[in-house]
């Protein structure tokens, strides 16, 4: 009789001295450590990150901590998802090395009093204009968890577009020696962009949310055969409105540097959107 292998129960950190003591261990056999830096509710597009860790670092660990810092007050820091039991199961499925899961008091300790200023991509006037704190927090967060876990890379996805260019500007500019790694985002079936806030749509905004995918292939479709950028955006706002959803901004930026374009040759371009469908913000990019 074959019995199947029970997986392993993944080792969780949660002192910054057990931290230190787990990546000095690994350097110490000359291991290379890669971070899946989360904030937990963990779904496939996390999965694909740390499945790319695996594949090219001797040692992976995933930080769950949902940081108070990049949440405004009005914003859904208390209600955001988490789910430990189900994350902590999907990492020992896969064998992760190692959770970190500081708590907040941690993080951030009484008298804590330092935070990052980020400029360049973080005031492209996209994600930042509606969440003039989200930056500032992320790349707080992130400095201290690529300084607390010192890794040879950390995985971000393409989802946050933003995001990503703001953290390897961030690492870049800090020197931190870590190498900031993207990977394309993960989609459902019908193309909605993975992400922890999905949990929040109706049945019906389920339905609709995949319009925002469709109008971004649709509208860098019609810029490839040579349709004017300004009237492109103005039909793809108009329908992604159609179905109920609050458009905050679709722009096309450059892919790099996200400035403003006039038209395709100033690219390469990305086509990026955030829209509210009822009280759920939903944000998805592709290149064009
Ligand atoms: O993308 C996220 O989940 C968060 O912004 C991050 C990078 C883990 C920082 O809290």
């Amino acid at each position: 009789m074959t019995r199947r292998s029970k997986p392993a129960t993944v080792q969780v950190l949660r002192t910054l001295s057990a931290m230190r003591t787990w990546t000095a261990r690994a350097r110490g056999k000359g291991e290379t450590v890669a971070l899946v830096p989360t904030m937990g509710a963990l779904h496939a597009g996390h999965l694909a990150l740390v499945r790319l860790a695996k594949r090219r670092a001797d040692r992976v660990i995933v930080s769950i901590f949902v940081n108070p810092a990049q949440f405004a007050p009005n914003e859904d820091f208390s209600s955001y998802p988490r789910t430990w039991d189900a994350d902590a199961a999907a990492l020992s499925e896969l064998s992760v090395d190692a959770i970190w899961a500081p708590s907040v008091a941690t993080m951030y300790p009484d008298g804590f009093a330092t935070k990052l200023v980020p400029g360049g991509p973080a005031l492209a006037g996209l994600e930042d204009k509606f969440r003039p704190h989200f930056f500032g927090g992320v790349c707080t967060v992130v400095a201290k968890l690529l300084l607390q876990v010192a890794p040879d890379f950390a995985t971000f996805g393409e989802k946050d577009y933003q995001q990503l260019k703001v953290v390897t500007a961030m690492a870049r500019d800090l020197d931190i020696p870590t190498k900031i790694v993207g990977l394309p985002t993960v989609r459902e079936k019908d193309g909605l962009a993975m992400s922890s806030r999905n949990a929040y749509l109706s049945a019906n905004e389920r339905a609709a949310a995949p319009t925002l995918h469709r109008v971004l292939k649709q509208c860098a479709a019609g810029l490839k055969a040579g349709q004017s950028l300004a009237a492109t955006l103005d039909e793809g706002t108009a329908q992604i409105e159609s179905v109920g959803f609050a458009v905050d901004y679709l722009e096309a930026r450059h892919a790099e540097t996200l400035a403003k374009i006039a038209t395709l040759a100033d690219g390469p371009a990305r086509l990026l959107v955030a829209a509210k469908l009822g009280r759920t913000r939903l944000i998805d990019n592709i290149g064009v």
